[in-house]
């Protein structure tokens, strides 16, 4: 098969091209990705060395490179994971996200249709679906997004289901929960207070702490995205999760814990503007497919932290530049009349 896979330098597409190479070595994996702040070529290195790998520095929103990507390398099959992914900076400045998640899908949708191509997946989040105080989301429920982001994602969603309805393109749509694992960008939950714990400086807790996620080890995620690819039937959506429900407090003193580092390294800092407390899905569809996520947490969070440890020269030019700007213009609103 000849796929193309958007937004593969980030983190979870980077992994996902790892399986792909790994489990389909006659395959030919070409990589579109902008590489704005969030995507990183080091997250490639390993596929670089592979043969069946191209690598294409490009925007999903622009139709002509698109166009020329799939008819030079005769592409079969799209996974688009490319988006802009953080709900913070989404709060900050929706623009980029809805240009990205919304039109750029809608983009890649219009070249599915015109070249025929044989599958598109696309990757979205539990997110659309908004907040849910008690039980879980099913396929079914409505989408009530409540960030820029979530709301973009939707949009999204909206775009490849209606292509689905209008022109009967051969689309799928993955939602899932909260990943973590290795070359997560350490704007994220888990890898921002890793990598602060392991620095000494404070970890800055949003409201009381209690907000709950599903957490997802990535590499149990990209199985679940490979089997709907693989095995899930057109115009279907299909949520991803690995019923891990952890409060953000319960996380922050396991990391802490893990390192061997003092609680007072928590810091309360107000709440995110709008935060959606619970996450959970209702994954019986995916399930019925053949997959299950193998990783006990305890075990996946484990050699995550062990990896950032080992690694600190993939993190620590990271975090200067462009993200201590986005830190210093996120504290100066948090703080804004305070
Ligand atoms: P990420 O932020 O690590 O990576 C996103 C990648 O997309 C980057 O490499 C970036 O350069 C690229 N990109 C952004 N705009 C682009 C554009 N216009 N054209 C081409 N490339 C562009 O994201 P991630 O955490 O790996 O998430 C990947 C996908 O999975 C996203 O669609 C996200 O919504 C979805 N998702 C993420 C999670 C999670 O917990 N991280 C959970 C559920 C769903
Ligand atoms: O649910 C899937 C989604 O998970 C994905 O679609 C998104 O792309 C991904 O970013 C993630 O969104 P969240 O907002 O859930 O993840 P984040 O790591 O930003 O935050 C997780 C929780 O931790 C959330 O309740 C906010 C809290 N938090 C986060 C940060 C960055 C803090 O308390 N302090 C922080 O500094």
């Amino acid at each position: 098969m000849r796929l193309l896979i958007t937004g593969g330098a980030g983190f979870i597409g980077s992994h996902y091209v790892d399986l792909r190479l790994k489990r389909y070595p006659r395959d030919l994996v070409v990589v579109l990705d902008k590489l704005t702040y969030a995507g990183n070529p080091a997250n490639l290195a390993g596929a670089r060395r592979n043969q069946c790998f191209k690598f294409i520095k490009g925007d999903i929103c622009e139709a002509r490179t698109v166009e020329r990507i799939i008819r030079k390398y005769r592409i079969e099959v799209i996974v688009n994971f490319a988006a802009e992914t953080h709900v913070d900076r989404s709060i900050l400045s929706p623009e980029d996200f809805a240009r990205t998640d919304v039109l750029g899908t809608q983009t890649l949708l219009g070249a599915v249709r015109k070249n025929k191509i044989k599958r598109f997946l696309q990757i979205s989040t539990d997110e659309v679906y908004g907040s849910i105080e008690r039980g879980a989301f099913r396929e079914t429920n409505d989408l009530k997004p409540s960030s820029p982001y979530s709301a973009s994602k939707a949009g999204g969603d909206l775009q490849v289901l209606a292509y689905r309805h209008t022109y009967d393109l051969p689309v799928l749509i993955a939602r899932s929960s909260n990943n973590f694992g290795p070359r997560q960008y350490p704007e994220k939950l888990i890898p921002l207070f890793v990598t602060n714990a392991l620095t000494d400086q404070a970890l800055p807790l949003y409201g009381d702490g209690l907000n709950t996620r599903d957490w997802l080890y990535v590499e149990d995620n990209c199985l679940g995205l490979d089997c709907i690819l693989e095995k899930g039937v057109f115009g279907e959506v299909y949520n991803l999760g690995a019923g891990n429900t952890r409060n953000n407090l319960e996380i922050t003193h396991t990391i802490l814990k893990l390192l061997k580092k003092s609680i007072g390294l928590i810091k309360r800092v107000p709440d995110r503007l709008g935060h959606d407390r619970r996450y959970a899905l209702n994954t019986r569809k995916i399930r019925d497919l053949g997959w299950q996520p193998v990783w006990p947490f305890a075990k996946a969070l484990k050699d995550t932290v062990e990896w950032y440890q080992a690694h600190p020269e993939w993190w620590q030019p990271l975090k200067s530049g462009e993200y201590m700007k986005y830190y210093r213009q996120q504290y100066h609103e948090r703080h804004k009349g305070k």
